[in-house]
């Protein structure tokens, strides 16, 4: 199964595609976190990278390619989130796919207006370790402020200020939602309303995996989070 996740900053994408990637048992991409810990291991794509994120301006495409080039190397099933976000970078896909005999399953963009989008990403909460997302009032951890799985101290990230957060949202609208013509034009295409509650949604996500899963000849039902 190979899924692209698209949406605005906050829209869900990590949370659903960990709950995908989890029960498929298959590697969730995103871009976002291997650009942090790019970053954090300070090689020199990553301390670059870094001034970008700060700002909540996109990377450069040659960083992002160079990384997500290497992440889909290992494997013909992948849940990529964050990944694609220009033309440029979903043509590039396009590429690498098609050097690899593989096409994308599914493209499905999560449809989320900005004043939720401010109060999700206030309120969110990240493992340092595995990277799982919570939030305070929606997905809150069982013991507060340490990550259910790993135990470790949850922290908030440092582009979710809001006027980080809005420039993210400008950027979006500007540089990804082109992208979501170009899927439409290919029929990859699938839009989610992303107003409704996280167990909502993933049951939606549940049924159409298991539709394309129907398609590969693959018969089985899809567990939730
Ligand atoms: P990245 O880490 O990808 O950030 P983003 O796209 O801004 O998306 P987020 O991770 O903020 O949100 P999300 O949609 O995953 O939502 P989440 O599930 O966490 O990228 C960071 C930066 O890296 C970029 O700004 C850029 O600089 C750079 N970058 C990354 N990829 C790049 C690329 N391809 N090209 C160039 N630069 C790139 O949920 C958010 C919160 O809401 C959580 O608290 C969650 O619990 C909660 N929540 C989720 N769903 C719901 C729901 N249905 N109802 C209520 N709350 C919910």
């Amino acid at each position: 199964m190979r899924i692209v996740f698209l949406g605005p900053p906050g829209s869900g994408k990590g949370t659903q595609a960990q709950v995908i990637a989890r029960s498929l048992g298959i590697p969730q991409i995103s871009t976002g976190d291997l650009l942090r810990e790019a970053a954090d291991k300070g090689t020199p794509a990553g301390t670059k990278a870094q001034e970008y994120m700060e700002r909540g301006a996109l990377v450069p495409d040659s960083i992002v390619i160079e990384l997500v080039r290497e992440a889909i190397s290992n494997g013909d099933q992948f849940i990529l989130d964050g990944f694609p976000r220009t033309l440029e970078q979903a043509t590039t896909l396009d590429d690498v796919l098609e050097e690899m005999n593989l096409a994308l399953d599914a493209v499905i963009s999560i449809d989320v207006p900005l004043d939720s989008l401010v109060e999700r990403l206030s309120g969110r909460l990240t493992c340092p370790e595995c990277n799982a997302i919570y939030h305070t009032s929606y997905n809150p951890p069982r013991q507060k402020g340490l990550c259910d799985t790993c135990g470790e101290d949850l922290y908030q990230r440092a582009d979710d200020t809001p006027g980080a957060i809005t420039h993210r949202f400008e950027i979006y609208k500007k540089q990804t939602t082109p992208l979501i013509q170009y899927y439409k034009d290919k029929g990859t295409l699938i839009t989610l309303d992303g107003t409704r509650s996280i167990d909502e949604i993933s049951a939606e996500v549940g049924g159409i995996i298991t539709r394309l899963e129907k398609d590969h000849g693959v018969q089985r039902s899809y567990p939730s989070r």
